[in-house]
């Protein structure tokens, strides 16, 4: 289990993990670019797949820039990284969401590193996903993921997503409707 301590600014918490490490949980922050492009420069071929649904090879500088300066009105991102100041802590998990063109709807993203998975982390990030949609008051959440990631299906359906089709055979859309 992870033992949680809330602290003083909005989505922010200290959480020490099962393994005995202290992460930090808050919202992204303009600094993390860099260190973002270092976390993915990390990763496996197949975590980039699983996140990113296609092979990419290279965060670009422009790229990490876009993922960090987040138009506050329709984006949402928190990180779980070092407990250091933002630009020299490395990163170890993101989720994202942002609100579609409907306005009433917000697509998501989440990637936990292998360096901090099977810890409840990935859960709990959707947990944090889905008080954003309730505060928000959209109307629901979704995500679109490779049919063979059986993990995120998992971790879905505990959560309450429905699977619907997601107009590719490798993939499902997950959904999460506020009223249920
Ligand atoms: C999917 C992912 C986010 C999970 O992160 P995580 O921090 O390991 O997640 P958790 O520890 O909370 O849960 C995952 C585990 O719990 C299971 N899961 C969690 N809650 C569950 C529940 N209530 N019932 C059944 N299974 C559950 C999963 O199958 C998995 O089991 P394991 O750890 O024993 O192998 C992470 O593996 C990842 O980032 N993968 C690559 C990117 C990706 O797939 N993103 C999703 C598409 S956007």
């Amino acid at each position: 289990m992870i033992h949680r301590r809330r602290l003083p600014s909005p989505w922010s918490e200290l959480w020490t993990l099962e393994d005995g490490r202290t992460v930090q949980l808050r919202p992204i922050d303009p600094r993390d670019a860099e260190p973002l492009r270092g976390a993915f420069s990390l990763l496996t071929p197949e975590e980039r797949r699983l996140r990113f649904l296609h092979p990419i090879t290279e965060m670009t500088p422009a790229m990490a820039k876009r993922l960090t300066h987040l138009d506050r009105r329709r984006e949402w991102a928190l990180v779980v990284a070092e407990p250091e100041p933002p630009g020299d802590a490395l990163i170890g998990a993101v989720v994202r969401a942002a609100i579609d063109e409907s306005g009433r709807r917000a697509e998501f993203a989440i990637l936990v590193t292998r360096f901090l998975a099977h810890q409840g982390i990935g859960t709990l990030l959707m947990r944090e996903l889905l008080r954003w949609v309730r505060l928000k008051r959209l109307e629901a959440v979704y995500g679109d993921v490779l049919l063979e990631n059986s993990t995120m299906l998992a971790l879905c359906d505990a959560l309450g997503f429905r699977r619907r089709p997601a107009g590719d055979p490798g993939l499902v859309r997950v959904e999460w409707r506020r009223d249920g």
